[in-house]
């Protein structure tokens, strides 16, 4: 098996950092015309930066860029067009005359999600970033202090991008104690494991990270264990191929020179802004339509049945419904092919098939492997639950700072997005998208499936709206350092 060298990784790959329940992604660009500042800014910051086996007890830098930020730092054509087409041209391409470009409408980036409205990454204000610092601390004021401390280190050379009003904007995420996102489930549960990383191998990490702590069983390896080189470039992955970087290209005297994608993995942003009054008062008239009543076992039905989870986390396939199972290494082929426990259009079973999509339940768990990814997200804004009766916190924007990290773009994040939740007939349905997608199609329903007929309940409009995104790449820290040298890369 192929060793990956984790201390050249950056340590958002191997965990969520669960020890910091504090972050802010603070997006930034280059001061024009800067390089010299760029690079000995990028040079200091590469001995901070977080790594994989890093024990790290007060704090976590993490650092990754956009193919803007690469291009203004005067990476090669040779080398940037090593990165992949979807990275170069970004998440949000101008439209052109004819509309809005191929990627926009594959992610189903249309009407109120359309990038004509993002607040950054999109087509107007705020729209092109260099870069973001993904910044972790235990306690808000930690938090904050590093905020400034990296605000500061960046001077003459960065400067945070994101403005409102005239001022700084930083992005944040927050875990909550109960681990939940603000329609009120525990997320972050179901993640895919690298072969080799040191949660999978006997010699277990020590950094203390709850994250790494629980060995895998058998079957959780069988479901979730996935080759290094879908989510850390320079590896073999689930193709028995390599994405990119294992050799270095040659440098102007034919000597081998390291390849800066080597150890780093794409990062995907997508700020999700929910409505969860909408999404309560949907779940309130689904039981009231399905169950003819509206009271709390009635919701919390169909609450489960839109995610394939309880809001505590359990499953509902191994459990056959409401159960309290916690395993995660179940399957939904041969216990639930026709969806009758865990709707086939429910949240969990579009994004990770698992073992459903393809000619058989063994190559189709095969193939589910190449379309995974490592979620780092979390919640941003107060939850609606602490406002109380306070009209001015029930309002403030909340949603999520979604995260996804992986080898491939187009292979793994847009293809869950595109052929999988905004998906009409996704797994030989006929109406409906994902319950937490943005996309919403004309006439969208979500479909439940019953005896003797399926439920389709009116979804006027998706409960999620996006509100920003970009691309970046999170090199490895040997990159950084290369990134930082005076000559060109
Ligand atoms: C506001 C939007 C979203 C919310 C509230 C949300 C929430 C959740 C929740 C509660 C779970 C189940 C718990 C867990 O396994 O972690 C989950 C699982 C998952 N979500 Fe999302 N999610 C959102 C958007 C997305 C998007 C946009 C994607 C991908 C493009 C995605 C991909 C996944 C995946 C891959 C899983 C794990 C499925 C499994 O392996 O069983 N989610 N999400």
């Amino acid at each position: 098996m192929e060793k990956v060298e984790w201390e050249d990784v950056q340590r958002l790959v191997l965990s969520g950092y669960p020890k910091f329940p504090f972050s802010a992604y603070l997006f930034w660009h280059f001061v024009p015309g800067e390089v010299g500042a760029a690079k000995r800014w990028l040079g200091s910051l590469a001995g901070r930066l977080t790594c994989a086996v890093a024990r790290s007890d007060r704090q976590a830098i993490n650092l990754a860029l956009s193919a803007s930020g690469l291009k203004r730092i005067d990476v090669s054509d040779v080398m940037l067009n090593g990165f992949s087409p979807e990275f170069l041209e970004g998440m949000a391409p101008k439209p052109t005359a004819s509309g809005p470009s191929r990627r926009t409408s594959a992610l189903g980036d249309l009407g109120d999600s359309s990038p004509e409205f993002w607040d950054w990454g999109g087509w107007n204000q705020n729209g092109n970033v260099d870069g973001v610092l993904l910044l972790y601390a235990g306690n808000k004021s930690s938090l904050m202090a590093l905020v400034d401390t990296e605000i500061e280190a960046m001077e003459g050379a960065a400067e945070p991008a994101l403005r409102q009003n005239g001022e700084r904007l930083v992005l944040e995420g927050r875990i909550y104690e109960d681990r939940k996102e603000h329609f009120g489930f525990k997320d972050g549960i179901s993640q895919p494991m690298i072969d080799g990383s040191p949660r999978t191998s006997k010699k277990r990490n020590k950094t203390g990270d709850p994250d790494e702590n629980k060995e895998l069983t058998a079957d959780e390896k069988r479901v979730h264990l996935v080759k290094p080189g879908e989510f850390i470039l320079g590896y073999r992955n689930e193709r028995r191929t390599r994405i990119a970087g294992i050799s270095g290209t040659k440098d102007g005297k034919g000597a081998e020179a390291r390849d800066i994608r080597r150890n780093g993995t794409y990062l995907v942003f997508r700020q999700l802004e929910q409505d969860v009054p909408a999404f309560n008062s949907f779940v309130a008239n689904a039981a009231e339509r399905i169950y003819r009543r509206a009271d709390e076992p009635a919701r919390e039905k169909i609450a489960a049945q839109l995610v394939g989870r309880t809001r505590e986390g359990h499953p509902l396939v191994p459990a056959g419904g409401l159960g309290t199972s916690s395993r995660n290494d179940f399957l939904y082929h041969f216990e639930d092919r026709f969806g009758m426990v865990c709707p086939i259009g429910a949240h969990i079973r579009r994004a990770n098939p698992r073992d459903t999509i393809g000619p058989d339940a063994d190559t189709a768990l095969r193939l589910s492997k190449m379309h995974r990814i490592i979620r780092r997200g979390r919640p941003y804004g107060e939850r609606l639950d602490a406002a109380g009766s306070d009209p001015a916190v029930a309002q403030v924007p909340r949603g999520i700072s979604f995260i996804a990290l992986n080898a491939d773009i187009a292979g793994q994040f847009e293809m869950i997005q595109h052929s999988w939740l905004n998906n009409t007939r996704f797994g030989g349905l006929h109406a409906g998208t994902d319950p937490f997608g943005h996309f919403g199609c004309a006439s969208d329903v979500v479909a439940i499936q019953s005896r003797p007929s399926n439920h389709y309940i009116d979804r006027p409009r998706p409960f999620v709206r996006v509100r920003g995104g970009a691309y970046f790449f999170l090199p490895g820290i040997e990159a950084v350092r290369a990134l930082a040298r005076p000559q060109p890369v």
